[in-house]
């Protein structure tokens, strides 16, 4: 081996070293921006010394070096650009269009190689390449979907038309049929294009029953198909850490979709059969419709608030929906000030992303140390004197303790244990999973119907005033 190709191996290790370090360090908000920089560190070794490969085999032309320059520069700035200007809650969607990206490439590059190849390949580079086009092009359509369903352009209820389950049957034998054909090498280019067709078909059809609720669960699955896609493309074209960063994402992928499934007692073939969740659409039920609820003032919301000793935060959708998190860190700010105990009460899927909470709280620069997980909080209720849910719903609600109920065995926040719960929302709307919340009519419970930033801001105000 020349002393060249010993020179990109060892690029190349330190690359897959740097993801997995950087994949480690993302297992915490405190170091999962180093996490970040460290894998971006690894992956522009690796586009370097993929670069110095091609210059070292001179095989490329002038025109493809414009085109890789060009794409390059168009795909850096696009992706800078989109990611700089992204909301928080439209992080999801831009994940799934860099899904959609991802799968399609690999697929590109095993279609470019069947294309280009001289004579017949081998089983060991027929197998992967038919598997890169099928999981690439589910991965590209899907995630599409999936992204255009969070955006608003596709409707984001289940999208169940006649005949929309014998279609992604149908899809799925002629997929499975052309897969065997592309990885025996036979049926040539017809058989490859059918299995392209097939899986763009099954993609779109896999995702469209779908509720927009479960998209999340859905993305992170498609992120780990990208990723399989992408080692079966490096396993096409000979490249080893496009294997390694592949296999990363493929397993990291898989781990969080299995981990967001259990967190909603589901299981992952049940979010896939779809049918399940409004889609986000908020029930725009009167304030007081929902059965025998107290309303709160500001002002009661403020007394309760000003003379508690404890006190827990439980955000949720809503408050990243009203993109209240400065006002709930001045609240809590003002309230420390005052010596009451205030921490952040963290479920695992509150939200509509893995995280949710930890980042949109981490933008406010509410310190990590008070943010705490499920099971950390959930023994501390009974002494919490006032928990204050910011626009959580399913994560809170006591029916997930009994079996009935759509959401029965999801682990919950035990806030119906605080000795009083105020509970920030617009009306008696539902969350995702479309059910009543029995702990909106507990007596312990105060109503504030208000958008979370308006509400928050009445209260601190009014906190302010009470205590002087
Ligand atoms: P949800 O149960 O969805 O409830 C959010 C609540 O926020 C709604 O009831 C809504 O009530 C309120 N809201 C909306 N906009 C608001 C605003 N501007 N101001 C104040 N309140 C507002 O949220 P959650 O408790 O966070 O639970 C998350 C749900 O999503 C769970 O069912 C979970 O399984 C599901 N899910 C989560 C994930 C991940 S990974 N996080 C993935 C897939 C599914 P009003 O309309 O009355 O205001």
């Amino acid at each position: 081996m020349s002393t060249f190709d010993t020179v990109i191996r060892l690029v190349y290790l330190a690359a897959a070293t740097l993801f997995v370090i950087g994949l480690h360090l993302m297992n915490s908000p405190v170091t999962a921006r180093r996490g970040n920089l460290l894998s971006g560190a690894g992956m522009t070794g690796a586009i370097l010394a993929t670069v110095a490969v091609l210059i070292e085999a001179g095989s490329v032309g002038v025109t493809a070096w414009l085109v890789v320059v060009a794409g390059t520069a168009v795909g850096s700035v696009a992706g800078l650009v989109a990611a700089r200007r992204v909301r928080m809650t439209a992080m999801p969607q831009l994940v799934s269009l860099f899904n959609a990206a991802g799968g399609g490439a690999a697929a590109l590059v095993a279609v470019h190689d069947f294309t280009h190849a001289a004579g017949s390949h081998g089983v060991q580079v027929s197998i992967p390449l038919a598997l890169d086009v099928l999981i690439g092009a589910v991965t590209f359509s899907g995630s599409l979907i999936a992204s255009g369903k969070l955006h608003g352009w596709v409707p984001g209820q289940p999208i169940l038309f006649p005949g929309s389950r014998a279609v992604t049957i149908v899809a799925a034998a002629v997929m499975a049929v052309a897969t065997v054909m592309v990885a025996a090498d036979s049926g040539g280019l017809a058989a490859l294009v059918v299995l392209g067709v097939a899986a763009l078909v099954f993609g779109v059809t896999m995702v469209l029953p779908i509720g927009g609720a479960d998209m999340p669960v859905v993305i992170s699955l498609l992120n780990a198909f990208t990723g399989t896609a992408v080692a079966m493309a490096g396993f096409v074209i000979g490249n080893t850490v496009l294997i390694t960063a592949g296999a990363l994402v493929g397993a990291s992928g898989a781990i969080l979709t299995k981990l967001m499934a259990d967190a909603m007692n589901r299981s992952i073939g049940n979010i896939m059969i779809g049918g399940f969740g409004t889609g986000d659409a908020t029930a725009a039920i009167a304030a007081d419709g929902g059965g025998q609820v107290r309303t709160l003032s500001a002002d009661d919301a403020a007394i309760q608030l000003a003379y508690a000793s404890k006190v827990v935060i439980v955000p949720g959708y809503g408050l990243a929906a009203a993109q209240a998190q400065h006002q709930a860190q001045e609240l809590a700010a003002l309230l420390e000030s005052r010596g009451v105990d205030v921490s952040y009460a963290i479920h695992p899927v509150a939200g509509r992303m893995p995280g949710h909470m930890n980042v949109l709280l981490a933008e406010a620069n509410v310190p990590y140390s008070q943010l705490k997980e499920m099971e950390e909080i959930n023994p501390e209720f009974p002494q919490v004197d006032v928990a204050l849910v910011i626009g959580a719903n399913d994560v809170t609600n006591p029916a997930a303790r009994r079996p009935g109920s759509a959401i029965s065995g999801m682990p919950i926040l035990d806030v119906d244990k605080a000795k009083s719960v105020i509970v920030v929302k617009r009306s008696m709307g539902h969350g995702y999973a479309g059910i009543d919340n029995e702990l909106y009519t507990d007596p312990k419970t105060g109503m504030y119907f208000a958008d979370a930033k308006k509400a928050l801001s009445e209260m601190t105000a009014a906190v302010k005033v009470l205590v002087g």
